[in-house]
């Protein structure tokens, strides 16, 4: 199979596509020359090949991560590990209307928002390459005939294992950190979205970077992601996906050589309105929390509570909102939302919502396809709820929320924590005290007063309970990428 192919996007015209694994700074064909179809999820078509990962690829992709850790990344000083990821950065910025197309066509957002996660992966990169040189121990004094001090190593070999809801973006999140503080990576793109990936690998030689430092693999999870979470070589291994093979590459890591593992997983977060709360920004933020990405996000806010004094007002304006929402081609500079990923994941969302008029909750609008091609689903709101309904306890991952009246403070903190999970919520009043106790009150990682979804990468991300384990971006990802060593040395005096 050759190596690239030309492909074709609104935005960008024809370009070069790689299509092989990334493996040592070169393009090469798996070793069983396996390949798999990527799907354009607006029109069902065919894109490309691309080559699919198998356990002996997993193996040479690890042994070069382990050779360049091993050896000259080692050697390359702090400093220039931050140049490195600063030139990466420059690079991705300069091309942000390619990698915008492709991952438009691939992934089927919208090229607007597209343009958003480059500016976010680019802001991500230049933020870890500032603190390439900022990795720093401590000495500590124990006694006056020992010196004593600690160093923060890099871990080693990671495998990085990301999904397709925000394929650049997730990439950018992990070698950020892992990169800036010295460790190598093997990278396993989602199955189905490979290919912005892909083009980021060129860039990555680039840059400059020394060959075997970023390994990036297209492949499925049961074949190549199970053989990195149960790979003896590999030191680490980074996670978000669903919570269901998080638990698997636990498991996996736990049986072979207790591999350190950090995962992002699902959510099914509260969005908390009071009575008091500005309700034209609200619904604006309500309607940003839920259908930003087609549902497609871990912190999306799906279960949405309503204090009973602006219940009736708030459904009625927050249906307006939502069926003014546009659905369609994601390289239409206005449309706001495009397909689902693909067909496995329109019908489980579809499923959901037969789920919910079964159990008798009220469709207030939406909750069919939107179009005759591509995997749209209409902005769909569910109310007359109950906490057992299927719908408000899974994650959906689609543009399916739910509404529920609530009376007290007491009683909405209590309905928001009724869940295995705890990623994400928010909260929107206009009173202080309110804000600041219901977000202290709240089990989730992050918590937002009066707007939603708003991360930066200067701010840590991640899960309490079945969420997620460790956190991402901020300094906070630093430590799940450095090891402590401590160095204590006798500086006079026998023992005894
Ligand atoms: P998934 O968790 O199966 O896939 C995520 C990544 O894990 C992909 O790269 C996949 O190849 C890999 N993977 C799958 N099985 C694996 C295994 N046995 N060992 C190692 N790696 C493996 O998610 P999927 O099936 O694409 O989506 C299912 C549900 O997961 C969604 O409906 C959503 O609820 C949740 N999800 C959550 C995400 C998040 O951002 N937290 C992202 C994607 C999915
Ligand atoms: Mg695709």
């Amino acid at each position: 199979m050759p190596l690239t192919t030309t492909l074709k996007t609104p935005v960008t015209g024809p370009y070069e596509q790689p299509t092989g694994l990334f493996i040592n700074n070169e393009w090469v064909e798996g070793v069983d020359k396996k390949t798999f179809e990527v799907i354009n999820p607006s029109t069902e078509e065919v894109i490309c090949s691309v080559s699919e990962a198998t356990e002996k690829d997993v193996d040479i992709a690890v042994a070069a991560a382990r050779k360049s850790f091993e050896g000259e990344w080692r050697k390359v000083t702090p400093q220039e590990r931050g140049r490195l990821l600063y030139k990466l950065a420059d690079i991705a910025e300069k091309n942000t209307d390619l990698l915008a197309a492709v991952e438009s066509l691939d992934n089927g957002k919208s090229i607007t928002m597209a343009k958003g996660d480059v500016g976010a992966v680019v802001g991500c990169l230049r933020y870890y390459a500032g603190y390439a040189d900022k990795i720093e121990g401590k000495t500590i004094d124990t006694n006056p005939d020992t010196f004593a001090y600690t160093r923060s190593e890099p871990i080693g070999v990671c495998a990085q294992i990301i999904p397709w809801n925000f394929p650049l973006l997730m990439f950018a999140w992990k070698i950020g950190p892992a990169l800036c503080t010295g460790n190598t990576i093997v990278m396993k793109t989602a199955e189905q979205t490979p290919l912005s990936a892909l083009v980021f690998a060129n860039f990555v030689k680039e840059a400059g970077f020394p060959a075997g430092v970023l390994n990036v693999i297209s492949g499925f999870g049961k074949v190549a992601g199970a053989a990195l979470s149960s790979h003896m070589d590999v030191d680490k291994i980074a996670f978000t996906g669903s919570t269901l093979i998080g638990r698997t590459i636990m498991k996996a890591a736990a049986a072979s050589n207790l591999k350190k593992v950090t995962l992002e997983l699902g959510g099914k977060s509260p969005n908390i309105v009071f009575d008091d709360a500005d309700i034209e920004q609200t619904i604006s933020w309500v309607n940003f929390g839920i259908y930003f990405n087609h549902g497609q996000c871990c912190c999306a806010g799906s279960r949405i509570y309503v204090q009973e004094g602006i219940y009736d007002k708030f459904i009625a304006a927050f249906k307006k909102r939502a069926e003014q929402n546009t659905v369609g081609d994601p390289f239409d500079n206005s449309t706001f939302q495009g397909p689902q990923i693909s067909q496995l994941q329109y019908d489980r969302i579809m499923h959901y919502i037969e789920e919910g008029k079964k159990a008798g909750a009220t469709c207030e609008t939406g909750g069919e396809r939107h179009g005759d091609k591509g995997y749209f689903i209409k902005p769909t709101i569910f109310s007359d709820v109950t906490p057992d309904m299927k719908i408000m306890q899974e994650e959906i991952f689609g543009p399916v929320c739910t509404i529920t009246k609530f009376k007290t403070e007491d009683e909405v903190v209590a309905a928001g924590n009724d869940s295995t999970y705890g990623l994400a919520a928010a909260v929107h009043t206009r009173d202080l005290n309110t804000a600041i106790r219901v977000s202290n009150n709240l089990r989730a990682g992050t918590v937002w007063v009066n707007q939603y979804n708003m991360l930066s990468h200067q701010l840590p991300f991640g899960g309490f309970k079945e969420s997620g384990i460790g956190r991402e971006l901020g300094e906070a990802a630093l430590a799940n990428y450095t090891q402590n060593k401590t160095v204590s040395m006798r500086l006079a005096g026998p023992l005894f």
